[in-house]
């Protein structure tokens, strides 16, 4: 399932580099995390502005957990503190803030702290902000397609991979446009099956860098190419449907 034209673009960011930010200043990974938080709110005031309906950022991944438990209470502290900080200005925004990933393992205040978010921002239509926290891509299409045998949905692969898009559409649909900062090129289980068609822009500027600008460059960029989904470019579509056409008379020519 595409997103639809008109709809808005659905902008899913990996958010890295907030250690090796902070190392090449002598400062702790968590000053790197917390000078992160500011670059979340820049993209998150520009985003509506740039035509951008939903956005997805990854805050912590289930792989994050080997990370050194210090650094994994700071991440939580400053999300939980980001979520409560925010809320009223998420409001004003018109943002609908929506946690995706586990609930289980998080710390009871961070619960707290989406949970209170969540039903403050529930009327928000301006941007459907997500944020993944205790994140994998891998364990949410295997509990999709787990909920799907469950109901005894399961009848066939076709019926499975309908089920699994309906079940991660209606979840938050596909990505447009994926962004990567920290110049690592890789998805590390990140929105795998909404990404299948994404336009994939990596940068090299570390996230706590990040700003409007880079945002907005990347939507220009999303922007300049051609999104094909496995088709021909538009412009080759008439002479494709001819050349079709063609053909099929050749066959059915005596
Ligand atoms: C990756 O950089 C970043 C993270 C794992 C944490 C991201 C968290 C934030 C930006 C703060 C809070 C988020 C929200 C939504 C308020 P890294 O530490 O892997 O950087 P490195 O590759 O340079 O080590």
């Amino acid at each position: 399932m595409q997103s639809e034209a008109g709809e808005g673009l659905h902008v899913a960011i990996i958010m890295d580099g907030n250690g090796r930010w902070a190392a090449r200043r002598g400062w702790p990974r968590v000053a790197g995390h917390r000078a992160g938080v500011a670059a979340v709110r820049r993209v998150v005031e520009r985003a509506p502005e740039l035509g951008i309906a939903r956005m997805t950022l990854y805050a912590f991944s289930s792989d994050n957990w080997r990370r050194p438990a210090l650094e994994v209470r700071s991440i939580f502290s400053l999300i939980a503190a980001y979520l409560r900080i925010e809320r009223e200005r998420l409001k004003e925004v018109g943002a609908r803030l929506e946690a995706i990933g586990r609930r289980d393992r998080l710390p009871r205040l961070l619960l707290r702290e989406i949970e209170q978010c969540e039903s403050a921002t529930a009327g928000g239509r301006r941007l459907h902000l997500r944020v993944a926290v205790d994140y994998s891509s891998r364990e949410a299409i295997a509990r999709a397609a787990a909920e799907l045998v469950g109901e005894g949905g399961m009848h066939s692969h076709e019926a499975l991979e309908r089920g699994l898009a309906a079940v991660l559409h209606a979840a938050g649909g596909d990505v447009d446009l994926l962004i990567r900062t920290g110049g690592e090129k890789r998805l590390s289980d990140f929105l795998l099956w909404e990404s299948a068609y994404a336009e994939l822009v990596f940068t090299d500027r570390m996230w706590p860098d990040f700003d409007e600008t880079d945002l907005e460059a990347a939507v220009v960029e999303f922007r300049r190419r051609d999104r094909r989904f496995g088709g021909v470019p538009a412009a080759n579509a008439e002479t494709a449907a001819m050349a079709a056409e063609l053909s099929g008379a050749a066959l059915r020519t005596p």
